[in-house]
């Protein structure tokens, strides 16, 4: 079925002026973005975006991180678009993505690792919603 998924090109990519490259390697795969605008979170966004991995290690650093910079968040539509985007986008540490992948191609680390997708259809929904509006989203 088509379905929609979230995607966000992290402050990593949108330094190195990787914008574009990324989208590319998302149409390539057979997403359609719907909706996409470039903003800097504020933190408070930061940490509700990320709210399910507050009590991880990482967390405090994450938010830093997804602050340091503009970021785009996009609406990908597509085939099964929360697999194809997680297919295309690869591991979460780009050691472990494979060759052809957007994080085997650009990710700097585990944390820069330019690009995050949502894991399900019922995450995509709620990530959609904490970003867009629904006359932002033109299918
Ligand atoms: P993302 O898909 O945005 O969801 C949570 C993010 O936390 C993940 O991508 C990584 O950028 C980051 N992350 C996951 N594991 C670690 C880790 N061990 N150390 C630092 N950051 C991590």
């Amino acid at each position: 079925a088509v379905t929609r998924t979230f995607s966000i090109i992290k402050p990593d990519a949108t330094r190195r002026n990787l914008t574009g490259a990324v989208t590319q390697k998302l149409e390539e795969a057979g997403l359609r973005v719907v909706a996409s605008k470039r903003i800097h979170m504020t933190r408070d966004q930061a940490e509700g975006f990320y709210a399910v991995h507050k009590e991880r290690p990482f967390y405090g650093e994450l938010c830093d991180f997804m602050t340091s910079g503009p970021v785009v968040v996009q609406v990908l539509e597509g085939e099964d678009a929360v697999k194809r985007n997680r297919d295309i986008m690869g591991a979460t540490n780009p050691a472990d993505a494979a060759e052809g992948t957007i994080r085997k191609e650009f990710a700097e680390s585990i944390e820069a690792n330019s690009v995050h997708g949502s894991d399900s259809d019922e995450n995509a929904k709620i990530e959609i919603d904490f970003f867009f509006s629904a006359d932002e989203i033109v299918g």
